[in-house]
């Protein structure tokens, strides 16, 4: 086990398998975990930090050595008040790693002192991300097996979708195709008798 503290920082909006995976690797390496979710106000989450919080200490409540924190401003900054020495970041794909080179870079440049430390998440959950998820969950999709069930829960209540049947209009073309086609606007949908 590496002394000391990491910090494992980012938007969390919302946690994934994907970062509770790394989030109990890092804890079984580094003495001290700190998962720190950025606040931001440039950017409209989908979760409020609060809820991400909560969300974040009730996953990670058996895991003794790691606290759940909120940052603003500079996340270098953040890390050396509070004594950290490791920067704990996921690389999932090559996709991820030009962005996480150059952040990791800005970051040693910014605090020589932190040293980047990239995990892989398990391989079966290399294609999630938060921004995925939030985009099948609005969508109506099924997001079992890619976030913890606390947050399927709280995307439930979070995404009212519309109930509706899937909306098909009866077409014929000049090839003889007759069939049925999705009727999006429902416009077309036969009134009962
Ligand atoms: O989960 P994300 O959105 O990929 O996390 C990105 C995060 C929060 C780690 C990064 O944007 C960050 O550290 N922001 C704080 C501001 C900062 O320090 N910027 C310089 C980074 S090189």
């Amino acid at each position: 086990m590496h002394k000391g503290l990491a910090i494992y920082p980012g938007s969390f909006d919302p946690p994934t398998n994907g970062h509770l995976d790394l989030i109990e690797r890092g804890a079984k390496i580094f003495e001290e975990l700190v998962v720190a979710i950025l606040r931001n106000p440039e950017k409209t989450p989908m979760f409020s930090v609060g809820e991400r919080l909560g969300m974040l200490r009730e996953l990670t409540a058996g895991l003794k050595h790691v606290r759940i924190a909120t940052f603003d401003g500079l996340m270098v900054e953040y890390a050396k008040s509070l004594g950290a020495t490791c920067i704990l970041r996921g690389i999932r794909a090559i996709s991820d790693y030009e962005y996480e080179l150059q952040m990791a870079l800005m970051n040693r440049k910014l605090e020589p002192t932190l040293e980047t430390v990239f995990m892989m998440p398990a391989d079966k959950y290399s294609y999630i991300s938060s921004r995925l998820v939030r985009e099948v969950a609005q969508a109506g999709g099924p997001v079992k097996g890619l976030v913890p069930e606390v947050v399927e829960q709280k995307l439930r209540e979070k995404i009212v979708l519309p109930k509706r049947e899937p909306r098909y209009v009866e077409v014929s073309d000049r090839t003889g195709f007759a069939g049925k086609k999705l009727d999006p606007k429902g416009t077309k949908r036969k009134k009962k008798a």
